[in-house]
């Protein structure tokens, strides 16, 4: 049975542990193992984790499979005041993918990005992501634009942004 679990700070270590195994098989042959490194630190450290859920209203959801955790989302309404929600994390297992949780939770951020009366979700994919961008066009995703963002030590994360009307 699967479940969409609202997460707090008590679930840190929890999505640290999937992030562990998920990040370095979905980036392997895409980013270099030192960057993978820094941005698991950058993004997924007690601190920063602390500061996305307290202070930036970044929304976490654990995903639940029979009580083991095998996913997790991160969602931020209203995001750059743009009347949008951007979905800035969505990462499940590598043995969990393709049995319809990540479109689950395509479904649950709609529902949510409408509950809070935005107009769209969007995100940002690397552009060498194959295996999601194909996912996102299968779910109904547009291509809006290309993004190049510096993210500090000589490092860059060459993106499509995505977008889904509701
Ligand atoms: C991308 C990801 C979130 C997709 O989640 P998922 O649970 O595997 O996807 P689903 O099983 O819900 O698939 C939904 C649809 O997309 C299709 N799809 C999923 N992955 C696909 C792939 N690699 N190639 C082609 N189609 C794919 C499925 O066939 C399915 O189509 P259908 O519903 O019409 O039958 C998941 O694979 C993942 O976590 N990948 C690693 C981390 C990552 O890259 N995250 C995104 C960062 S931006």
């Amino acid at each position: 049975m699967i479940h969409i679990v609202p997460a707090t700070t008590s679930h840190i270590q929890a999505i640290q542990e999937v992030s562990a195994l998920a990040w370095p098989e979905a980036f392997k042959d895409i980013l270099s193992a030192s960057q993978i490194a820094y941005m698991i630190e950058w993004m997924y450290s007690d601190a920063s984790l602390r500061e996305q859920m307290e202070e930036k209203n970044h929304h976490y959801f654990l995903v639940t499979a029979d009580d083991q955790n095998v996913g997790y989302m991160s969602i931020e309404h209203n995001c750059e005041n743009k009347e949008k929600t951007k979905i800035h994390k969505l990462y499940i297992l590598p043995g969990q993918q393709k049995k319809g949780i990540g479109r689950m939770l395509i479904d649950f951020a709609l529902q949510r990005a409408r509950e809070a009366g935005d107009s769209a979700i969007y995100l940002n994919v690397n552009k060498h992501n194959e295996n999601a961008i194909s996912f996102y066009h299968r779910t109904g995703f547009f291509l809006a634009k290309e993004e190049v963002n510096d993210i500090g030590n000589g490092y860059v994360m060459d993106d499509f942004v995505f977008e889904k009307t509701i």
